[in-house]
């Protein structure tokens, strides 16, 4: 194969997804536990779930890292349940208010929102039993923690989501733009993928370049969140678009408006090319999750791969 196009991470994650899977129902109470109605709701949020990036992501740096057995896998399904409280919150009335989330009534929908804010609470709480439960080495373990709690704390995700509602119906510049996408969403992507190196052993100069990786991804992949917000379609976005141009949200499409958006997504792409943290097997994989994060995006918006010799500039 020549350029890896995303099948090399689709069909990669998929070899992974059995014991990802698996980590993550071992990481929830049955839905038949007492009481019963928060657990539904937790079910009905993690499975089956969305794309599984950030566990494919800590898989990823895990063994790219010469990292073996299950550990990265644990981390990853840490990540998610984080990721999922986030958007059950992210979707309540008092902060983006939407009814559909992956096409489907969003959880306060589809119990109620007392039950939706408890169940992000308790996935928060059954994330970190996971994190402190990891095997290994004790100081990877504590080194992990300490990135996770900064990625998803008013360092990262949180602090990202209140500028990000502070900024609903405001013009503001590119740089508070920049900093909410890689605080609400760059954060943690970075963390699910240095999170696994460290735990499988990397050394400072891998860390330094799967972090690299890691902020171009993120913002990468919120651009084209953005962008498919104004131009996807419903089976993309598992909702209707047009939604943050209505609620007045600072993203590319409204602070820069569509052709410089298409500059900063090229941009956004080419970095994450060159950025690349690893050669050899792994690093189809990586280049495979470029691509199939921006074949999501209608034709006419797909940044071109083409003179990269295995995705790499020529
Ligand atoms: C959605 O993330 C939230 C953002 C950070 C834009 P994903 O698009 O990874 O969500 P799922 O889990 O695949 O649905
Ligand atoms: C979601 O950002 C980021 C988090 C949930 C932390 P958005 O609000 O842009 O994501 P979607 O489009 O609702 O998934
Ligand atoms: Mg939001
Ligand atoms: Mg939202």
């Amino acid at each position: 194969m020549e350029t890896a196009d995303e099948n090399a991470w689709h069909a990669w994650l998929e070899r992974e997804t059995p014991i990802i899977e698996d980590r993550l129902r071992n990481s929830v109470p049955s839905r038949r536990q007492k009481p019963a109605n928060i657990h539904e709701a937790i079910h009905y949020a993690v499975f089956p779930g969305g794309k599984r990036i950030r566990p494919g992501l800590s898989v990823l740096g895990f063994k790219a890292a010469g990292g073996r057995g299950k550990a990265g896998a644990q981390l990853g399904a840490a990540i998610e349940l984080l990721h999922t409280f986030s958007l059950i919150h992210d979707d309540l009335p008092c902060m983006d208010d939407d009814d559909l989330r992956r096409g489907r009534p969003t959880v306060h929908k589809q119990f109620d929102e007392a039950t939706a804010v408890l169940a992000g609470d308790a996935l928060q709480v059954l994330a970190f039993e996971q994190i402190a439960t990891l095997p290994g080495a004790a100081d990877r373990k504590v080194k992990v923690l300490a990135m996770i709690t900064e990625a998803v704390g008013t360092a990262g995700v949180i602090g990202g989501q209140v500028v990000d509602i502070e900024s609903e119906g405001k013009k503001v510049p590119r740089k508070t733009l920049e900093w909410i996408h890689d605080h609400k969403t760059g954060a943690l992507f970075r963390a699910s993928l240095v999170g696994g190196a460290v735990l499988g052993g990397a050394g400072p100069a891998l860390v330094r370049r799967m972090t690299e990786f890691g902020e171009a991804f993120g913002l990468l992949f919120q651009i084209v969140d953005d962008v498919l917000n104004e131009v996807g379609t419903f089976e993309t976005l598992g909702r209707d678009r047009g939604g943050d141009r209505a609620k007045g949200k600072a993203t590319y499409p409204s602070v820069l408006g569509l052709e410089k958006t298409r500059l900063a997504l090229n941009d956004a792409h080419r970095r994450c090319h060159e950025t690349v943290p690893v050669q050899g097997k792994s690093e189809d994989v990586f280049r495979g999750l470029v691509q199939a994060v921006v074949v999501r995006l209608p034709e006419d918006w797909v940044p071109s791969n083409a003179g990269r010799r295995n995705g790499r500039p020529r």
